[in-house]
């Protein structure tokens, strides 16, 4: 096999589509290369400090665990020097964390979910790290929270690490979907994967089942109908998944197909949904688009939501693009 790694593939891509600047590059690599330690942390498990509760609550009110504090750490210690980045924003911190002035700074802004699946960490069960890339806004001094507030459209690079039997990067800077494996021995991510598209149709879905008491009448159809099986009105059986990390459940259907739904909860109609827009939705949402797929809340396209706050929660449905279809026209109905 001809090894292809990731700055290879980068600037390749740079010459055929003109759609990777050198500073893009870097702030990808420099990425990836804090994905490599938090894969290296991950794997440590209960032979390093990295597992149980860091006795913390971040802003959505969950308690933290000592993985996702260090992983949010890896990512703010990568990136801070390298010059390309204008702020970063994260699901563990508040506010936004603008790059401090003993470095330049860059024109672009980063936002990740540091440390995906955190009920996974303490039993061996694959978590990730998700990622967005935005431009700063043309002639911003200081960065603010308005300045992230961006549709998902306005994504110019998106991608996760998933850390499970192998660890893998998946990547898109809107030429498609790429997918590198980490040689652990020469500490190299190495394409394995080019141009990822996920089937149309699927007879696979992920859901967490327990909520559907609390679920609207369009997702309780949806979900009627599919558990009918083949004599029911979809007219064929339906398997489910569901691995309790994004991440993981994404990689699943980008490779095989199926349909992933994090609906919205009559529990409590201030919160829709549980996963958030601007660094879980979005990126993956650019993912499964370029893959082929589609993604919505329910009623529209994801990415062209307009943002109202850094830690906003959305209602989300996305993977292959007939059962996202039928779900969103259920809605409609
Ligand atoms: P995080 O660990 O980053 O807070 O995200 C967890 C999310 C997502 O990864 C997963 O799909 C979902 O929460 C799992 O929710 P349940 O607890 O309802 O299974
Ligand atoms: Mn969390
Ligand atoms: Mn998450
Ligand atoms: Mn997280």
């Amino acid at each position: 096999m001809k090894r292809v790694s990731l700055t290879q593939h980068l600037v390749e891509q740079q010459r055929l589509h003109n759609s990777i600047p050198a500073e893009l590059r870097l702030l990808i690599e420099v990425v990836a290369r804090a994905c490599k330690r938090i894969s290296y942390e991950v794997s440590k498990g209960a032979l390093g400090d990295i597992l149980g509760s860091a006795d913390t609550e971040n802003i959505q009110g969950e308690v933290q665990k000592k993985l996702d504090v260090i992983s949010n750490e890896i990512l703010l210690e990568a990136n801070e020097w390298g010059g390309h980045l204008a702020a970063m924003a994260s699901e563990e911190m508040e506010s936004i964390h603008p790059i401090p002035n003993r470095y330049p700074k860059g024109e672009y802004m980063l936002l990740f979910d540091p440390l995906d699946g955190s009920s996974n960490i303490d039993v061996n069960v694959s978590i990730g790290t998700i990622f967005s890339v935005l431009k700063a806004p043309e002639g911003m001094g200081e960065p603010t929270e308005e300045a992230f507030l961006q549709p998902g459209s306005a994504q110019v690079a998106a991608g996760y690490a998933v850390y499970g039997p192998q660890t893998m990067l998946v990547l898109t800077t809107g030429q498609g979907v790429h997918c590198f494996t980490l040689d652990r021995e020469q500490g190299s991510w190495v394409l394995t994967q080019s141009n990822i598209q996920i089937p149309a149709a699927t007879k696979e879905f992920a859901i967490n089942m327990s909520n559907k008491r609390h679920w609207q009448p369009p997702v309780q159809r949806y979900i009627d109908e599919m558990l009918a099986g083949k004599t029911g009105p979809r007219g064929k059986d339906f398997n489910m998944r569901w691995i309790a990390s994004m991440v993981a459940d994404v990689h699943r259907i980008l490779n095989r197909g199926g349909v992933f739904m994090y609906p919205a909860d009559m529990r409590d109609p201030s919160q829709p949904g549980k996963l958030r827009l601007m660094y879980e939705a979005n990126p993956m949402a650019m993912i499964v688009e370029q893959a082929g797929g589609a993604a919505t809340n329910g009623s529209g396209r994801i990415m062209d939501i307009q943002p109202h706050k850094l830690h906003q929660r959305v209602p989300v449905f996305l993977g292959s693009k007939e059962e996202v279809e039928l779900v969103t026209r259920y809605h409609a109905e």
